[in-house]
């Protein structure tokens, strides 16, 4: 039995005191939630998380992460600096990176295998846009996807990491993919491990995103093979926060 995650993912959302008040609210509910939670807040912020969080169970994550270990490369942030903040995920492949900074399969590749080297969770983020869906491309897209990175870093990896099927068109813009939809893809994602390695096909944690709200999360997290959630919006919000993992108890 897969325990559920649910992960924030504040993107480039928050503030000293907004995050400290939003914080408070999450840490004083994990008594009474059954799933693991996670937020990954912009990198400025890890510190300070990283201090709220300390001693609780609230894991902390990343939003992104270089490739590279160490070296010349102006403004990037490398893998072992997240460890040492205090990072156990970091969020790979987002589709915002894959569509807004050019970011290919071979580049998320490099950096899932970057995380693992750090002892770090890769949160490994696929999923296909509205055109991609309308020609009927979807499961050979995520397919594809998923398969760059198991090539890179192989299939035994997997049992380090998380997958998160986000429909691009479901992100951000109100249109979640209804229960079914998004259960037929998490199922072809089981069966593409399956077929490589029976174990860790069926301990995989598969998250949904792309506009889970409290009103169709428990519907979501019902299906068999939809194991928690990667929220945006809602991840800043407190009490829709706390009623999206309430839904995955
Ligand atoms: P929304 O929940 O705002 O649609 O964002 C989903 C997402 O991209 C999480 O990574």
């Amino acid at each position: 039995m897969r325990k559920k995650l649910v992960a924030g993912n504040w993107k480039m959302h928050g503030g000293l005191q907004a995050n400290s008040a939003l914080l408070d609210r999450i840490v004083e509910s994990l008594p009474s939630l059954a799933c693991d939670v996670l937020v990954c807040v912009p990198f400025p912020y890890l510190f300070q998380v990283a201090e709220r969080l300390a001693g609780s169970r609230l894991a902390l994550g990343a939003q992104n992460v270089s490739e590279h270990a160490a070296g010349a490369f102006t403004g990037e942030v490398s893998a072992p600096m997240l460890a040492e903040l205090g990072c156990s995920f970091v969020i790979v492949g987002h589709s915002e990176r894959r569509a807004l900074y050019g970011e290919g399969d071979l580049l998320v590749a490099a950096k899932c295998k970057a995380v693992l080297a750090a002892g770090m969770w890769p949160v490994l983020c696929v999923g296909e846009t509205l055109a991609e869906r309308e020609a009927g491309e979807t499961l050979a897209v995520v397919a594809r996807q998923l398969r760059a990175v198991i090539d890179c870093v192989g299939v035994a990896s997997f049992s380090r990491m998380v997958v998160a099927y986000e429909p691009v068109w479901a992100i951000g813009t109100g249109m979640t993919a209804s229960p079914v939809q998004a259960e037929v893809v998490h199922a072809a994602i089981r069966r593409q491990f399956a077929e490589l390695d029976s174990v860790v096909a069926e301990g995989l944690r598969i998250l949904y995103g792309g506009s889970v709200k409290p009103q169709n999360a428990m519907e979501l997290f019902a299906q068999p093979n939809i194991d928690g959630g990667l929220i945006g919006g809602a991840a800043l919000v407190a009490d829709d926060f706390l009623a999206i993992c309430h839904a995955a108890n």
